[in-house]
């Protein structure tokens, strides 16, 4: 590494094979790793994922970013965690910052990135494997075959917007599945593509689950970290030309 900088690292979804070589030199090369978490009770799935990847003698910051609606607590939860960032980047010490999946998708490192950036300190993004293609990979299902449109949709999107997208929509990805989960349902149903979702709970973790019954599951069961995956009658497998 030439200088310092604030890495934004994307660490895949759950099993710790899954960061890149990349991430795993970045991490490994760093003065200081942030893992984020939802609550200072809660542990930290980053740190489950890549703790076998920081070395012992790199300091682990965990900061909290709370699963809130409130764009106030949201933006004071931000600032806290940029400047405390941006005390370690002024102090000469290049700090990792750590992402489920891919960091440029539905994260909270978009935050940090903007606000660290403006500060004019360099940062460098390392992509990382998304949950939806580590889904995809465990499943065997295509996200997409020749010209299909794939959607990505987060279930904290209006039902409007989500029925529209069903659509025009080949394939969908459902990210946030938990949210609104008996909505989402309701409206995979009246699209008449529930035979074709398939709920992922906690890909390649501890506990994962494959639920193809979406009607028949108790939400109760499902985590946050659960995603649906709707997929249209595959063309390759009707024998037609792609
Ligand atoms: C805030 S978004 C982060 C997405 C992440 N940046 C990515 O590239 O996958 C969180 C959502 O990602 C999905 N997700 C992340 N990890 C997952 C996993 N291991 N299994 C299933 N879904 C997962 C869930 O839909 C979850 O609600």
């Amino acid at each position: 590494m030439n200088g310092v900088f604030f890495y934004g690292v994307g660490i895949g979804p759950g099993d710790p094979d899954l960061l890149t070589v990349k991430a795993a030199r970045v991490i490994r090369e760093a003065k200081v790793v942030v893992v984020p978490r939802v609550g200072k009770e809660t542990g930290s799935t980053a740190l489950a994922i890549a703790g076998a990847y920081i070395p012992e003698k790199t300091r682990i910051v965990q900061q909290v970013f709370p699963m809130a609606y409130d764009a106030m607590t949201l933006q004071e939860a931000w600032q806290k965690n940029a400047d405390e960032i941006t005390g370690f980047l002024q102090a000469g010490k290049t700090v990792a910052f750590l992402t489920l999946g891919d960091p440029m998708l539905y994260s909270t490192y978009i935050y940090m990135h903007d606000i660290i950036v403006k500060q004019g300190f360099q940062v460098e993004t390392v992509p990382g494997i998304s949950s939806f293609c580590s889904i995809a990979a465990r499943l065997g299902l295509a996200l997409g075959e020749g010209d299909e449109i794939l959607s990505v949709v987060p279930a904290t999107a209006g039902e409007e917007v989500l029925d529209k997208a069903l659509e025009f929509s080949d394939n969908m990805v459902l990210l946030k599945a938990s949210h609104h989960y008996d909505r989402l349902v309701d409206s995979l149903a009246r699209a008449g593509r529930l035979d074709g979702a398939v709920l992922v709970d906690r890909c390649g973790l501890p506990g994962e689950t494959i639920r193809h019954d979406l009607r028949n599951t108790d939400k109760a069961n499902i985590g946050y970290l659960s995603t649906i995956i709707v997929k249209k009658k595959s063309a390759r497998k009707e024998g037609k030309r792609l």
